[in-house]
């Protein structure tokens, strides 16, 4: 039987710890190239629509099940179904997160070591349109690449084994001040060097002429909804693992609330860290790698180098905070798996931990190869195995979660959501909620997640078909 898991011994403490999961690569390296890859503006107003209608009440949703369920993702979502006179299979759920949150640990580890890696490159400087050219070798280094992943993996393990008050807690409240004072920092820094106009132009102007197919159109709310799910950690287990520590009297909506709000803001504020800057030294995207890792490890080096001197000490606080928010993520997405170990199995934190540690080991093993040896091993339209978990993460299983707990909270657990622990007092609006997780998510993310996996697995754009039947 499950044991009850441990409490955060404070009130702050779920809300430093979801939020240093949620700020992550995602809002520093994900938000300001996949904006960048759908066009700018549109895509970001979606994203911002996207994460109030449907993030924030799925996000609620994970937090609810965790805080009430009081457990790992597995045991959590079993009790409640036991309690609720449901399958226990609902548990299946649970597992499809953790599934997902160790394939996420085995590629983001692998960013991070590269994150790491450009702190030094931009430190000792680059020259002058060389940046391409280093983040082509960069890439071919299968040691280079495993010595600073392995980093990345060993320190966030470091933390996560010595439990959630001294080790997570702790961490974050070191972590986090110092990530808003660095992104802060840095738009201060693009504002002043870039050009601010053009970059807010950018990010929030929706140029809908670039769009003329209802395929597109879908394409973009489907990179938005994806991207919204990710940078809200939903779907992975950690919510329900964070949410599962918190005290009582902590309420579920308004701590929601607080981590959808710095998530955001720090997406936009990443946009407005990278953009100005990059528009001001004369790069644009017609002309400039700004899509993909390209936007962060060619096109930002590159940049820095054309500071020159200066580029040495903004090029390493650039990498140091995406390291900064990257590492506080990764916390987050070991916990699931290390809380299922050890409640389930009775196991000591440390073993739990040392057994994820070489789970994420295998897995960015695997991730790094896609680099280089593995390079042109490719499975439909994915090109190798990095963007084959990537996608199976990300694309597949998150929203295939996402929908799972939706469907779970609001068809099954009608008489368990109470307003007292969700914080709600208005019935119109915990009916909305419900009526959300109901209908309007899990019919939204299971068209786009159909959408999605027909185009990319089997390469068939059926909105394109349904459209040629009229
Ligand atoms: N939200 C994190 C980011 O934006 C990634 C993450 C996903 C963390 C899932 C935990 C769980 O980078």
């Amino acid at each position: 039987m499950a044991s009850q898991s441990s409490q955060w011994n404070n009130n702050t403490a779920f809300l430093l710890a979801a939020t240093g999961s949620a700020v992550g690569l995602g809002n520093i390296w994900g938000f300001p190239y996949k904006a960048a890859e759908n066009g700018g503006g549109l895509f970001v107003l979606l994203y911002i629509f996207f994460v109030i209608t449907l993030g924030f009440p799925v996000f609620m949703a994970e937090v609810f099940i965790g805080k009430k369920g009081k457990s790992n993702p597995v045991s959590s979502v079993e009790s409640l179904a036991i309690k609720s006179k449901s399958s226990k299979s609902w548990g299946i759920v649970g597992y499809a997160g953790i599934l997902a949150s160790l394939i996420i640990a085995g590629y983001y580890s692998v960013i991070a070591g590269f994150v790491i890696d450009y702190g030094f490159i931009s430190a000792q400087g680059v020259t002058e349109g060389t940046a391409k050219d280093i983040w082509a070798t960069q890439q071919t280094t299968f040691w280079d690449m495993t010595f600073w992943t392995l980093l990345f993996i060993f320190g966030s393990c470091y933390v996560v084994a010595n439990g959630i008050d001294a080790g997570i807690d702790k961490a974050m409240r070191f972590l986090l001040p110092m990530l808003f004072v660095l992104v802060i920092a840095m738009v201060g820094y693009g504002a002043y060097q870039g050009d601010f106009n053009a970059g807010l132009d950018y990010l929030f102007s929706a140029k809908t002429e670039k769009f003329n197919s209802p395929g597109e159109v879908a394409a973009i709310v489907q990179a938005a909804i994806g991207q919204a799910f990710f940078s809200l950690s939903i779907g992975m287990g950690t919510l329900m693992a964070f949410g599962s520590y918190m005290p009582s009297s902590q309420k579920v909506s308004k701590a929601s609330s607080v981590v959808v709000t710095a998530d955001t803001g720090v997406a936009l504020l990443a946009g407005l860290a990278i953009f100005p800057l990059a528009f001001g030294l004369g790069f644009n995207p017609e002309e400039n790698a700004f899509g993909g890792s390209a936007l962060v490890f060619e096109t930002m080096p590159e940049a820095f180098a054309q500071l020159g001197a200066l580029g040495q000490i903004i090029g390493p606080l650039f990498f140091f905070l995406l390291a900064v928010a990257a590492f506080s993520s990764m916390i987050s997405i070991l916990e699931p798996s290390v809380a299922f170990l050890t409640q389930k199995f009775s196991m000591t934190r440390m073993k739990a931990t040392g057994i994820i540690l070489l789970v994420c080991i295998s897995l960015s093993l695997v991730s790094i190869a896609g680099h280089n040896v593995w390079k042109d091993v490719s499975l439909g339209a994915l090109d190798n195995p990095f963007e084959f978990m990537k996608y199976f993460a990300d694309d597949f299983l998150l929203l295939l979660v996402g929908t799972g707990m939706s469907v779970f909270v609001g068809w099954r657990l009608q008489n368990v959501v109470d307003k007292q622990t969700m914080g709600i007092t208005s019935t119109a609006f915990m009916s909305l909620w419900i009526f959300v997780l109901k209908w309007i998510s899990p019919v939204f993310l299971m068209t786009i997640w159909v959408l999605g996996n027909a185009k990319v697995l089997f390469e068939a754009d059926l909105i394109a078909q349904v459209l040629s039947l009229f």
